[in-house]
């Protein structure tokens, strides 16, 4: 055995989801094969940073409705991204400064961003980071009960990440395993991309061309997570229609990607 941890090849020269993600959304930690990526996306689907921005924008109002008026106080971040504005420990700490953070990713760039920048809000809050793949539920799970009480209610966020496995079963057992280890009271907040439009689904498949592969849903799959679950208003629906913060005179714009919370009876 080895007495220190191997080292980790970053790759910088071969797109990462994380990285184009943060190009799209107007961040600067990326690099010339991620932006080349990110550009080629744009290109064929302008809308692509618009929707990652309502992306962001419904994991800040999920987070709101969950440590505010769910009284959430632990958050399992699972495949949380590069750091970008308004964290999920930025949120919860926000409204509540005792809330414990838990993010997960299996990138090593998302590793060493978040060492650096995903750290407390409050001195009652703890945030921490755990460099691990969703695939290995066990192992993600033992990680975060370092930190989360699992007796107590978790509100566990999938947020645009399992549709980077192309297997929906697959997706849908990964969503389950860990639902079944956290306990009554607790709540799953999930989007993913949605095949609601054919431009963004062709987008999808350039993006795999280039190296990063993201498989969009139906808004029936992505209801499918929830089953089991108590919906809290207004169900599975297009993010932007999920609370939006302002309502203004006409319906929301539109966007291909489906989400919701529900709270685990
Ligand atoms: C599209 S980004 C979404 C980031 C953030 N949740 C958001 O919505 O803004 C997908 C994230 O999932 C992570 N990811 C992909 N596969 C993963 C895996 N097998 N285990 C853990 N994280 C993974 C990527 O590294 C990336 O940070």
């Amino acid at each position: 055995m080895p007495d220190h941890e191997p080292a980790v090849t970053i790759r910088y020269d071969v797109a990462q989801s994380a990285r184009i993600w943060n190009y799209w959304m107007g961040g600067k930690d990326n690099y010339p094969a991620d932006r080349a990526a990110g550009e080629a996306v744009l290109e064929q689907y302008p809308e692509m940073a618009e929707l990652a921005k309502a992306c962001r924008q419904f994991i800040i109002r999920t987070v709101r409705y969950l440590a505010g008026e769910a009284g959430v106080r632990q958050f399992l971040d699972i495949g949380t991204g590069l750091p970008t504005m308004q964290n999920t420990h930025e949120v919860a700490q926000g409204l509540a400064p005792d809330s414990r953070v838990v993010y997960v990713d299996n990138d090593p760039v998302v590793l060493a961003h978040a060492r650096a920048l995903l750290t407390n809000t409050t001195p009652e809050g703890v945030t921490t980071y755990v460099d691990a793949d969703y695939n290995d539920t066990s192992l993600l799970i033992a990680d975060a009960r370092n930190v989360l009480n699992f007796n107590e209610p978790i509100a566990v966020m999938f947020m645009g990440v399992l549709g980077h496995t192309e297997d929906f079963e697959r997706a849908l057992g990964i969503a389950r395993r860990v639902m079944d280890a956290v306990p009554s009271g607790s709540y799953l907040a999930q989007y993913e991309g949605t095949d609601t439009s054919r431009a963004y689904v062709e987008a999808c498949a350039t993006e795999k061309d280039l190296g990063v592969a993201y498989y969009p849903r139906s808004p029936e799959q992505v209801a499918a997570y929830f089953e089991g679950l108590k919906l809290v208003e207004p169900g599975v629906v297009e993010i932007n229609a999920w609370r939006p913060a302002v309502v203004g005179d006409g319906p929301p714009r539109a966007v291909p990607a489906y989400g919701g919370v529900a709270r685990k009876p």
